[in-house]
């Protein structure tokens, strides 16, 4: 998508994602389960998945991983990415803050 397109759209960064209180739960989880990338892909899949998870309360790892499928990465696999949002996920349904 170019910047022209986005005239007019709120746009959600990574670093819109970030809580006063520090790291988003997503951004945490990615911490937590070693699914931190490099700065190309690791920002987009966290933006994708939180769209994900918002728009689907519900979100099951295959859901994830067929939503992920834009985000790529050519250095690893993404057992880690999908363990990361599946707990972000898990966490979002328990308490309904995150
Ligand atoms: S680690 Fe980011 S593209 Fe592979």
């Amino acid at each position: 998508m170019y910047a022209v397109d986005c005239d007019e759209r709120e746009l959600v960064t990574i670093e819109g994602l970030r809580t006063p209180e520090g790291l988003h739960p997503l951004q945490q989880a990615f911490v937590d389960y070693g699914a931190v990338q490099c700065g190309f892909c690791t920002p987009g899949m966290i933006v994708q998945a939180d769209y994900l998870i918002e728009n689907n309360p519900n979100l099951t790892r295959e859901e994830a991983q067929r939503g992920l499928e834009g985000n790529l990465c050519r250095c690893t696999g993404y057992t880690k990415v999908l363990d990361a949002v599946q707990a972000a996920a898990e966490k979002k349904k328990c308490c309904g803050r995150c």
